[in-house]
């Protein structure tokens, strides 16, 4: 391997990926991030500037990524336009930066011959009713809900389409939702931390009986590592830690471990068309890689995420106010 190119490394999952990789091998890393509302060069800090440096450019840019590619041994492919309410409100930047910036880079690592890593999510295959005995496994069609799940799975299905057509050297993994250090406080674990750390009541979309199968980001930057060692070419890898929870009850937890009363909470405007439920199969994952969650214990990892924002404000303080401007404009 070697050189590394990362695209979305100041974002959530990208910046965790690239401390992960920077402590654990010796390869050099390249981010290109567009450095938008949701990177943070300050995700970055503290990384050895010997073999880690930050190039802010977008991916949907032909020029930029034709030159990085041709110094990149592999592409790990993160960045994104990642919020479902964002794509309620505008869904213009979606198609660039998720459907033209993936064609963008399949350029460029099919001209070049680059090993491609392409990261996706479980929700292209849409939703799952709560009392279903099933769960998505690599073969669930896929019937995405929103413009961000609609234009995760076109780039998905470009990515297929470059392996078959034109032999590109690429695999795909599509993992469920991650919480831990690091992650904008529109998503909905750190929105609620930051609220009560603010006075602020948390707010729960309509009812709240909405699941998601939650799994530590260091778990699924682990998964995606051995992919990139020992992954199949062509092939699809489900990625997620059977951490199936109640939004209501995500809530509750962190409110109680924040030493607040567990029903001190708001229902607020529902998503529109919010997916019911998510739930990984990740069997082959498990058995063909050998991949297993570290971080078990949903509610220690919890609790460690609500030490680290309470730890680190000068990180997400600039980013709240304008982020809950938006959410009241919305009723949520
Ligand atoms: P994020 O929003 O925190 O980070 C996205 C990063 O991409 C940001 O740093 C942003 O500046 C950058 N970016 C956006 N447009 C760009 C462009 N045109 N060119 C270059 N960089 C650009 O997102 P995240 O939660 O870290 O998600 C990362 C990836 O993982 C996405 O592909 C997402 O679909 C996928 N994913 C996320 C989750 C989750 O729970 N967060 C789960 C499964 C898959
Ligand atoms: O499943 C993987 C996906 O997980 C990723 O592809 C996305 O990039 C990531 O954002 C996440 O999508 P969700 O829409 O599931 O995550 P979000 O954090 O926005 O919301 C999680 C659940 O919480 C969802 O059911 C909506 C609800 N919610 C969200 C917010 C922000 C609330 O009830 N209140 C809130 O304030």
């Amino acid at each position: 391997m070697g050189r590394f190119l990362v695209t979305g490394g100041a974002g959530f999952i990208g910046s965790n990926f690239v401390r992960l990789l920077a402590e654990s091998t010796d390869h050099t890393i390249t981010v290109l991030d567009a450095l938008t509302y949701a990177g943070n060069a300050a995700s970055l800090e503290g990384l050895p500037p010997s073999r880690c440096r930050l190039v802010t450019g977008s991916v949907a840019d032909p020029e930029l990524t034709q030159e990085l590619v041709a110094d990149s041994d592999v592409v790990v492919h993160f960045a994104a336009e990642s919020h479902n309410d964002n794509s309620l409100r505008d869904p213009s930047p979606f198609i660039r930066t998720n459907l033209v910036g993936t064609y963008t880079l399949l350029e460029a690592v099919r001209r070049h011959g680059t090993r491609y890593h392409h990261i996706s999510t479980d929700e292209v295959y849409g939703d799952l009713e709560l009392d279903d005995p099933a769960k998505f496994t690599e073969s669930t069609p896929y019937n995405p809900s929103s413009p961000y799940s609609a234009t995760k799975a076109g780039s998905d299905l470009l990515v297929r389409a470059w392996v078959r057509s034109f032999g590109v050297q690429a695999t795909i993994s599509n993992c469920s939702n991650n919480y831990g250090p690091y992650q904008h406080v529109e998503k909905f674990i750190p929105r609620q931390i930051t609220n009560v750390i603010d006075g602020i009541r948390p707010k729960l979309y309509g009812a709240g009986l909405n699941v998601r199968d939650w799994i530590h980001v260091t778990d699924h930057n682990l998964a995606v590592l051995r992919i990139l060692e020992a992954g199949q070419i062509g092939e699809t890898y489900l990625i997620g830690a059977d951490g199936e929870l109640g939004n209501k009850r995500v809530i509750e937890l962190i409110l109680e471990l924040m030493g607040q009363p567990g029903d001190a909470y708001d229902h607020v405007n529902d998503r529109a068309g919010h997916d019911l439920r998510y739930a990984i199969d990740s069997t082959r994952l498990r058995t063909e890689l050998g991949w297993e969650p570290v971080y078990r214990d949903f509610e220690s990892g919890l609790a460690a995420t609500i030490e680290w924002y309470r730890a680190n404000e000068g990180w997400w303080r600039p980013m709240k106010q304008a982020t809950e401007a938006r959410y009241a404009a919305a009723g949520q």
